[in-house]
């Protein structure tokens, strides 16, 4: 099949959180399996480990219109890759601009020109997350649409529920070249136009991140105001669940870590422990929480924080690395400053800490208020750490509770410090401990089983 695919964010090109491992990983499993697969993506101002190769430029039906975008092409183990370029995307950041629903619709209504200008006509178009939420429905109704793009079928993936993309309706149908007679169709959201509601209406089937995610959004808890709308669609709504790249996320080969090591040496897996307490200054003698994570909302590092001293005191040390909310961060600056030697954080985003973090830590807090899926904590298994994590959506579909990790579920820094205790005892019953270990190592969370989902889905629909 040829399948193409749409995204803001591609590992390792640009990335700020799992949407990009995903997007950097299924199109690999997908290669494998024998399709053909383009991957469209906006051509940030900086992006990692590519230069593509501008072939030209093409016309953009947009803003009443048109625009022109630079077309960047590259190629990496077998997927075909296509950078959209406008000085809409020459940022310093991805996000964070008063302007992102506007440039994401632009990126939207470019992929079908670019795919075409390089020739790729998709069996079926699989789009991400709300910024490409409106491809869908260009797809359906989109004026100017290339031979072979329109009423194409379509999958649209929630990997996050909480971002829907609002803007007005009249300006945003005038951006992407739609009639106005859509202005009461799927995209209207008590009088807004929001990209991802949009997008459960016109995709021709959706899916999310994990199966238990798949039904928690049907509820007002975590369907931030789409609950009715997902229970509306529910007969086209299926939770495929995450895989992790096996080859990056590799205790044996990663390049990142002090000491390579197997499930058969454990002992090795210290040396990076070492490392990392030498390092940010800690006691290598006591056992290490470690916390990898954006610090939003979502992600209940608050809640850590409050549980702190606590934590401390059930003799675990602590080591942070995470970057978001400010108010957040400082919090973390000064338990840091108050507990020297028992408590380091690191306040920024870096890959390189990352993967040592999962390699040295006895245990990985994830105390997330919801997760569509979660990578880290797969990741950490894979690396012999031991998740502690909220009962909540994917985290309940991959940690098996005192087999593999360790799950709670009250959303209360007493629910963490209840497993944080539990774990400690199984830390100090060393052989429980070790059991554990090579059980979670021993999991599979490759993508080759969800990939072959993905494909007998796209088949169903064609
Ligand atoms: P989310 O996408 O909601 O942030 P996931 O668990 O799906 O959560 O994926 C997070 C990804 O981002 C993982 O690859 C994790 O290692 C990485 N990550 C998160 N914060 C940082 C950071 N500060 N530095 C490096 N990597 C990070
Ligand atoms: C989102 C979710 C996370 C998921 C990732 C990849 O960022 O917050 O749970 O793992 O997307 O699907």
């Amino acid at each position: 099949m040829r399948i193409l695919m749409a995204s803001s964010e591609v590992y390792p090109f640009s990335k700020t959180g799992g949407l990009a491992d995903v997007l950097g990983a299924l199109p690999e499993a997908l290669v494998k399996l024998g399709h053909e697969v383009l991957v469209v993506s906006p051509w940030y101002k900086t992006l990692k480990e590519a230069t593509p190769l501008w072939i030209g430029d093409v016309e953009v039906p947009f803003d009443g219109g048109a625009t022109a975008c630079g077309v960047g092409t590259y190629e990496k183990n077998g997927v075909r890759y296509v950078f959209v370029g406008n000085s809409a995307f020459e940022r310093d950041s991805i996000y964070g601009y008063d302007d992102d629903v506007k440039r994401f619709c632009l990126f939207t209504r470019a992929v079908p020109q670019v795919s075409a200008r390089v020739g790729f006509v998709p069996d079926v178009v699989h789009a991400h997350d709300w910024h490409t939420g409106y491809l869908p429905m260009v797809l359906e109704h989109g004026w100017h649409m290339p031979d072979g793009f329109a009423h194409k079928p379509t999958v649209f993936t929630i990997h996050n529920a909480q971002y829907q993309g609002l803007s007005g309706i009249e300006e945003t149908l005038y951006w992407l070249r739609l009639p106005t007679s859509l202005t009461d169709s799927y995209m209207n959201y008590f009088g807004y136009a929001n990209a991802m509601q949009a997008a459960l209406g016109f995709a021709w089937h959706v899916t999310t991140v994990s199966p238990t995610y798949a039904e928690e959004i049907k509820g007002p808890e975590f369907g931030y105001g789409l609950d009715g709308s997902f229970r509306h669609i529910s007969n086209k709504l299926t939770g495929i669940l995450n895989g992790i790249d096996t080859g990056i996320w590799n205790p044996e080969t990663d390049p990142n870590l002090p000491q390579t090591y197997t499930a058969k040496r454990l002992d090795k897996k210290l040396e990076n422990k070492r490392a990392l307490c030498e390092r940010f200054n800690l006691d290598p003698s006591k056992p290490l929480i470690g916390v990898v994570s954006r610090l939003v909302d979502q992600k209940g590092i608050d809640t850590v924080i409050e549980a702190t001293s606590e934590l401390l005191w059930q003799d675990w040390s602590l080591i942070v690395l995470g970057s978001g909310a400010t108010s957040l961060e400082n919090d973390l600056h000064a338990l840091t400053a108050a507990n020297p030697g028992r408590m380091a954080s690191y306040i920024g985003y870096d890959e390189g800490l990352a993967h040592h973090i999962y390699a040295a830590a006895d245990a990985l807090a994830i105390p997330s208020r919801f997760e569509p899926c979660g990578l880290t904590q797969m990741i950490a298994m894979r690396y012999g750490t031991l998740p502690i994590a909220r009962a909540t959506g994917g985290l309940v579909d991959t940690i098996d509770h005192d087999r593999t990790g360790f799950l709670y579920e009250h959303d209360r820094p007493e629910g963490f410090l209840w497993a944080s205790g539990v774990a400690r005892g199984a830390y100090a019953a060393q052989d429980h401990w070790r059991y554990m270990m090579s059980e979670a190592m021993s999991e599979d969370f490759t993508w080759e089983s969800s990939a072959q989902t993905y494909i007998d889905l796209y088949k169903s629909l064609g």
